[in-house]
């Protein structure tokens, strides 16, 4: 198990739009397998590899259901994600950011969308996502073309002990 060091804003690797994964030998695998162990030490929903100084367009997402606790986190792990189709309707939400610490911020997304992208062995495969799901996709896809939430907040703040916000 090796933790990654995750980078802050404002590190300019954040800014850059990353490039697609087209190799998925072990040099890879061992970058999504640390991935997942920096994730959940953080603890984070998602990560992104630029994140961790990487700049491929590669996310891990690992999120259980709160409505279902018994249902345990579902782990995904996303090359060259891409949105296929998204709803009309959006929904705002309150975000944070493992690289940007010390603060929250409110951002509209979409309330439903499609994603495809290749698995860890660079099989294709297709997401349907909503809801907090939905936004930790969007909140992760967006870091591989150096979007950072910040960027679409409506309005962002230091939270406050009762603001709980999922950190990807
Ligand atoms: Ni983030």
């Amino acid at each position: 198990m090796a933790i990654l060091e995750i980078t802050t804003v404002p590190d300019p690797i954040l800014r850059k739009k990353a490039h697609k994964v087209t190799d998925f030998g072990k040099e890879f695998q061992e970058l999504v397998k640390n991935m997942i162990d920096t994730m959940r030490e953080a603890p984070g929903v998602g990560l992104a590899a630029p994140q961790v100084s990487v700049p491929m367009r590669l996310i891990v997402v690992e999120y259980g259901d709160e409505e279902n606790e018994e249902t345990p986190p579902k782990l995904y792990v996303l090359a060259n994600p891409e949105i296929i189709s998204a709803s009309e309707e959006k929904v705002d939400g309150i975000e944070g950011c493992l690289s940007v610490p010390g603060l929250v911020g409110e951002v509209e997304r979409h309330a439903m969308i499609s994603v495809k992208g290749l698995n860890r062995h660079g099989k294709p495969v297709k997401i349907n996502a909503e809801g907090w799901l939905a936004r930790i996709f969007q909140h992760e896809m967006d870091h591989l073309d150096g979007v950072i939430y910040t960027d679409r907040a409506t309005k962002v703040w230091k939270p406050k002990p009762e603001d709980e916000a999922p950190l990807d």
